[in-house]
This record gives structure tokens, sequence and C-alpha cells, in this order.
């Protein structure tokens, strides 16, 4: 057994019992991911451990946003693609830090550097359509946001520093 089943073993052993554990098992296993990520892999083990099936566990890591899929980056930038924020220059945002990072999106609709330092993903709406246009840094709201002022931002986060 390697160790990272056996860590999820562990969490799985820590959590028995506890009333709605899947919720609360797969959040530990991501939250212990290299990537902030969960793995089928591990998805699967999850499954055996609970003795639940596989599909039980997929439909909770896809209906929760916070769940991931796929490997993530140390910052995630998040671009609103709601109408608000289309009319007033959100897909050139998205085109710009795409641009900035080198990156194009995937299949899932994200796009992630293989340094994993950065990942960009869209959002349907933020719900501040008044500040449009709208992204968020690592969880954090930025509004009314131009293409010069993002790129300010990235070039701080790739020199270290904060957003
Ligand atoms: S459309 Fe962007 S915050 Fe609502």
């Amino acid at each position: 057994m390697t160790d990272r089943l056996r860590s999820i073993e562990t969490i799985i052993e820590s959590r028995r019992g506890e009333h709605g554990s899947l919720l609360s098992i797969l959040e530990d296993v991501q939250r212990s991911s290299d990537h902030n990520y969960l793995k089928a892999e591990e998805l699967a083990c999850v499954a055996r451990l609970l003795q639940v099936p596989l599909a039980q566990v997929y439909s909770v890591a896809t209906f929760y946003a916070f769940f991931n899929l796929t490997p993530q980056g140390e910052h995630v930038i998040t671009v609103c693609r709601g109408t608000a924020c289309h009319t007033r220059g959100s897909k050139p945002l998205l085109d710009r830090v795409l641009s900035l990072l080198g990156i194009k999106f995937d299949r899932d609709g994200s796009a992630t550097t293989e340094d994993y330092a950065f990942t960009v993903a869209t959002v349907a709406c933020f719900g501040q359509c008044a500040l449009a246009p709208v992204i968020a840094i690592d969880g954090f709201i930025h509004s009314k946001v131009s293409e010069d002022q993002l790129t300010e931002l990235v070039r701080s986060l790739q020199q270290g520093g904060e957003a």
C-alpha cells in the first residue's frame, strides 16, 4: 500500500461513524493532496473503504464547486463570465490572463500552468454584478478590474507578492 492510500485510510478511520462523513472525508483527502484535487484512484479508494458505490462518491465530488478533479495551481484566478461582466470586458480580461501565463483552457474549462503556480477558471456570476467586471484571486474579490490592473496583479504574484 502506498503512503497516500495509507493516509486516506487514516482519514476515513478518523471520521468513521460521523454523520455525512463522505463530504468531510473528501474535503480532508483534497486538503491533504499535493495540488488541491481528488485523483480518480483516491475516489475509488474512498468508495472501496467506505463500501459505497463509486458513483455516489463521484456525485458528491462533482456536485460541490470546491472539489477539484484536476491539479490546481498555488494561486487560483477566477474570471466572471456572467452577462454583466461580459458586457464590461471580462472576455478580454480572461484572454489577457491566459496570455500572460501562456496557457489555454482544457476540456474542463480551466487551465493550470505547468509549474502549478497558477490556475485560471471562470464562474457564471459572483453575485457582484454592480461591480463588474469582477475577478477573484485566491478567493479575494477584485472589482471593476481593468486589463492593466489584472496584469499588475498577475505580475505581483509571479514575483512572490500578494494580489
Ligand atoms: S455577472 Fe459577474 S458578478 Fe454577476
